[in-house]
């Protein structure tokens, strides 16, 4: 069984991204944080991105909004960093209360900033296969771990357990590419999928992103495949300083022994959202540049 470690493809990535924005000393990338209200995931995510952008010469700005603030409000905010010319990558940070409209929120970041790639402009590139597009961190921090592993994904079975526009979706989309590292098969399973195990257990390549934590048991793999975990999942942890602990959506004792290669949690996909975020920010930044 081989390990899938983020660490080091993550740590690959910033160095290279590391290297290109240091090729324009006139300018830096600059990406600017939304954050409305205190939820406690939030605020610990933000932060780590804005570590990990100051350690590779990116800037960030980050608006901490109230939590009853108007859609009106939100948007006028939204509207003053689109206009912005130092500001190269927007991110709202999810989730959002629920008296505002995640989607229009989304939609309203400019397509040219959107380094997050929730705006229909970027899903529609993704569906159409334009490289411009922006796409979605945590899917294509999923794709470059295959990638940097050299697994083979042409032809294979691509199970991806998870309809999320944040995963799900574009996950899926990744992987039926015409494109090296994609080619593959693709079936996507969700809260509403009979014989979700017999679909699970035909998987060359399982993604699970369900957010339940222990969800994938060794009965839905098949012995052989390659497991990616995209679950970050607070359980409760009597022996932990903070009363919890991080687990994926896979029960990795039992199903690491009978794989391939599987990513950890903590350590896996987590840390390639964060290096993937940074390479939208780049990408941005350089086409902003042009
Ligand atoms: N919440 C959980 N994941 C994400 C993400 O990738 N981007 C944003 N904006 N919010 C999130």
């Amino acid at each position: 069984m081989e390990l899938i470690e983020g660490k080091p493809v993550a740590q690959a990535i910033l160095n290279e991204l590391a290297e290109r924005v240091g090729k324009n000393p006139a300018s830096r990338p600059c990406v600017a944080f939304i954050r409305v209200g205190e939820d406690p995931a939030s605020v610990y995510y933000v932060r780590s991105k804005q570590k990990t952008a100051e350690k590779i010469g990116i800037e960030s700005r980050l608006n901490v909004l109230p939590d009853t603030i108007s859609q009106q409000a939100l948007f006028a905010e939204i509207d003053a960093l689109n206009a912005d010319p130092k500001v190269h990558g927007i991110l709202v940070q999810a989730p959002l209360p629920d008296h505002l409209d995640e989607r229009a929120t989304f939609n309203r970041v400019s397509p040219d900033k959107d380094v997050d790639g929730f705006n229909q402009v970027n899903l529609g590139r993704l569906v159409q296969e334009d490289p411009s597009a922006f796409v979605a961190c945590t899917p294509a921090g999923v794709v470059e771990m295959i990638k940097r592993h050299r697994i083979e994904t042409a032809g294979k079975h691509v199970v991806v357990i998870g309809r999320s526009l944040i995963v799900g979706k574009p996950a899926a989309l990744l992987f039926m590419r015409k494109a090296e590292f994609a080619n593959s098969t693709v079936t996507v399973c969700h809260s509403r999928t009979q014989n979700l195990a017999e679909i699970t257990r035909q998987a060359d390549i399982l993604i699970a992103a369900i957010g339940r934590a222990g969800y994938v048991t060794k009965d839905m793999v098949k012995p052989g495949a390659v497991v990616i975990d995209v679950g970050i999942n607070r359980v409760d942890d009597p022996q932990s300083a903070k009363g919890y602990k991080i687990a994926g959506d896979v029960q990795f004792d039992e199903v690491a022994p009978q794989c391939k290669a599987i990513t950890p949690v903590p350590g896996g996909v987590g840390l390639m959202t964060v290096a993937m975020l940074m390479s939208n920010t780049v990408k941005a930044w350089e086409a902003s540049n042009r």
